[in-house]
């Protein structure tokens, strides 16, 4: 492997489209630790082998319930936390760079193209830096810029997220949520990444100003050639801003795909519980009725097999003994979904679908998946699921 090129310009073989991150069975597990000897008697497992592959320019929607490992994965993926295994591969000026094998200080270098914006604007902004120290930090620690090149830099990058230049010499208890994390994404611009985290960034916010933030973060996207990785805890939040959507439960990926594919036709059972907590109410369709039970484990002591079964309406005693992989159920589509529970969410999916028949001359007997009322393709049945 060379080492990590260390300018910020766009790599020059890059070109939309392309893989920029390949993860690869990644676990980040925390120890838990008990008695006056502080022995570790168990384990976290906050990421429990995750695979992702990211193209240059998309955004891909990370989502899940709180303590599914959102955070986690986010941070592993950049090595803000230390992945126990696996992993991860970025695509950087030519090179596929191993970013598990990078000493700290290359990985340093490297950050300057993965940046993270943190959750919380009200505490992840230094309260005792002005907004110039805050967004000129990162040029000044890399030695990108000094003097008046710095100023000039800041203050475009702070109009940039709508901000004026007045407000440099502030301090950010002076702001609203909004504002500050307007501030924190002109920080994570500030050396011209290739690739964002963005860790909830307008859950904090009122619904009005998140529609201005999800707004900003698309036309940067477009204008500084960015990749996205966008976590939300909510399916409606990245529906708009996501090309496609992961969703993670415990630990893991249980279902992935395009993000329009994914909302109109959700092939796992978590992925319509989720859903259905944020659609508005409509009886034709079946999967907004409750769709899950209890609470998340505790990711110390997950489930066995299917760690979702212990939530499961369509669980059956296999669920807890065999655990499931990820396959295809539709071109780009991948769930864990088992069969059978995929078959009884079609089953369930046609229960409208059947009512409706009687009233509108059978339309829904031609299976058209293009409905929301039909949560799974027609071609997914259980004989050939996996095989497209
Ligand atoms: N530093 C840590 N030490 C121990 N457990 C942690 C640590 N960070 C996160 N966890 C645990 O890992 C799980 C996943 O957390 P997190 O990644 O923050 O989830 P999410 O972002 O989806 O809410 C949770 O059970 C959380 O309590
Ligand atoms: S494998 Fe079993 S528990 Fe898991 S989602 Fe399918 S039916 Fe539910
Ligand atoms: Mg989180």
């Amino acid at each position: 492997m060379n080492a990590p090129a260390t300018q910020s310009a766009p790599a020059p073989a890059a070109k939309a489209g392309d893989t920029i991150l390949e993860v690869r069975g990644l676990k980040t597990y925390f120890p838990v630790k008990k008695g006056v000897w502080r022995r570790v008697v168990g384990h976290v497992k906050a990421v429990d082998g995750v695979d992702l592959t990211l193209r240059r320019g998309e955004t891909l929607g990370l989502v899940g319930e709180s303590g599914c490992g959102k955070t986690t994965l986010g941070r592993s993926i950049i090595r803000l936390i230390e992945p126990t295994a696996g992993s991860i591969h970025f695509h950087y000026g030519g090179d596929r760079i191993d970013l598990m094998q990078l000493k700290r200080a290359e990985m340093r270098k490297l950050r300057r193209e993965l940046q993270y914006i943190f959750q919380d604007p009200f505490s992840s902004l230094n309260p005792w830096m002005n907004v110039f120290d805050i967004v000129a930090e990162p040029l000044v620690v890399n030695r990108v810029a000094s003097g008046s090149e710095l100023r000039d830099r800041v203050e475009s990058l702070i109009r940039r997220v709508g901000l004026k230049p007045d407000h440099l010499r502030r301090y950010p208890y002076a702001f609203s949520g909004g504002q500050r994390q307007r501030i924190g994404i002109a920080r994570s611009l500030a050396l011209n990444p290739s690739l964002i985290i963005a860790d909830e960034p307008v859950s904090a916010l009122d619904v009005s100003v998140q529609a201005q933030i999800l707004n900003l973060l698309e036309e940067l996207q477009d204008e500084f050639n960015l990749t996205y990785i966008f976590v939300a805890h909510d399916l409606s939040v990245v529906e708009h801003i996501s090309d496609r959507v992961a969703v993670m439960y415990l630990g893991e990926i249980v279902e992935i795909a395009e993000s329009e594919e994914l909302y109109r036709n959700p092939s796992h059972p978590y992925t319509a519980a989720l859903l259905s907590a944020v659609l508005e109410p409509d009886p034709d369709r079946s999967f907004e009725r409750p769709r899950m039970k209890g609470i998340v484990p505790d990711p110390a002591d997950a489930p066995p097999g299917c760690k979702f079964h212990t939530r499961c309406l369509y669980a059956e005693p296999h669920c807890a003994r065999e655990v499931p992989v990820l396959r295809e159920v539709a071109p780009g589509h991948e769930s864990k979904a088992c069969a059978s529970c995929l078959e009884r969410m079609r089953a369930e999916a046609k229960e409208p679908a059947a009512d409706a028949a009687s009233t509108d001359g059978g339309a829904a007997e031609s299976g058209d998946a293009g409905t929301p009322s039909a949560p799974l393709s027609p071609n997914q049945s259980p004989s050939n699921e996996g095989k497209q």
